[in-house]
């Protein structure tokens, strides 16, 4: 089977090809505001005006015709409404005009499905950090569970705020990370919540004290007590659950420094890590394509008429969505 993806949940446009589980394109358009979150209308603008040319370079670079592929996938949330609605007027477009099967695909569970796949880790706890979510996951008689999250922000909506508020040109995770390598340790709240996670009370002090800190130090301290919390709940995760891997995936997955600290915990704890490579970590098309794929082998294609986006789609209502 050769599935084509389109991921549009936020900033990011992507399109990617799997064939079998293999992955033979993803290419994506980023949209990069100037010091200011996502505006939506820019962002569906952007998605609206890259479609044609990533959809193109995606074909190419798997040496494939709109003919060759089976299945259209599409991201259907949660994200932001305005660019999502354009990812999925494409993939009807698509779809309709060339007779091809169709299936929305939940955000997170694409981020889950392509890590497992990828690092070989199958049935792991799943630590997700991205802007908008931070959820710890357990899957259970076939149906994902979140087990702990956020109770305000996303830790990558706390990296990208506070980089905002202290002037940084292009606000994103990878920029701070930059930032917080030449940084020493300043103490700054910490709240761990059972299995949950607070972070706006982290944030409102580490912009207070960026006006008489050096930024590196605050941006260093800033990740350092964020990935120390999401460690800690996560640990409690494994304890409860009993689970020998862990994955961790989103775009924050990214980070090293996170990494290390996950991999030193697993270490200790005798859990198998692993983390897909950054490709596929941050938004992208290939694991909408491949978790498509998978769903479509178990559930088969989507009616036309549900193919509409669901901005808070969370990934325990997958079976109702499928199912009604
Ligand atoms: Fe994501």
């Amino acid at each position: 089977m050769i599935s084509l993806g389109i991921e549009s949940t936020a900033h990011t446009l992507g399109i990617g090809i799997v064939k079998d589980g293999k992955v033979l394109s993803n290419e994506m358009d980023t949209f990069k505001p100037a010091n200011e979150g996502i505006l939506p209308r820019k962002a569906a603008d952007h998605h609206a005006e890259c479609m044609s040319r990533v959809l193109g370079l995606a074909l190419g670079k798997a040496k494939l015709k709109m003919k060759d592929i089976d299945l259209i996938a599409f991201s259907q949330g949660p994200g932001i409404g305005a660019p999502l609605a354009v990812g999925i007027a494409g993939a009807k477009y698509l779809a309709s005009r060339n007779g091809k099967k169709i299936i929305g695909v939940n955000h997170c569970y694409a981020h889950i499905a392509i890590s497992e796949h990828l690092t070989g880790l199958h049935d792991p706890l799943v630590l997700y950090l991205s802007g908008g979510n931070s959820q710890i996951l357990v899957r259970q008689d076939d149906r994902w569970h979140v087990l702990g999250e956020t109770l305000d922000i996303g830790i990558g909506n706390l990296f990208d705020t506070f980089g905002r508020s202290i002037g940084m040109k292009y606000a994103h995770g990878a920029e701070l990370e930059k930032l917080a390598s030449k940084g020493k340790y300043v103490e700054l709240p910490y709240s761990v919540k059972g299995m949950n996670l607070v972070f706006s009370g982290l944030l409102t002090q580490a912009q207070k004290l960026a006006k008489t800190h050096k930024k590196e130090d605050i941006a260093f301290s800033l990740m350092e007590t964020s990935f120390a919390m999401a460690c800690e709940a996560t640990e409690r995760a494994l304890f409860l659950t009993r689970k020998k891997k862990l994955i961790c995936c989103g775009g924050v997955a990214q980070n090293k420094r996170l990494q290390q600290m996950l991999r030193t915990m697993c270490d200790e704890d005798g859990v198998q890590f692993g983390v897909a490579p950054n490709e596929f970590n941050r938004d992208n098309g290939a694991m909408i394509a491949y978790a498509g794929e998978v769903l479509f082998k178990k559930y088969g294609a989507m009616r036309m008429e549900k193919c509409i986006p669901i901005t808070n789609y969370r990934i325990e209502i997958m079976d109702e969505v499928f199912g009604e």
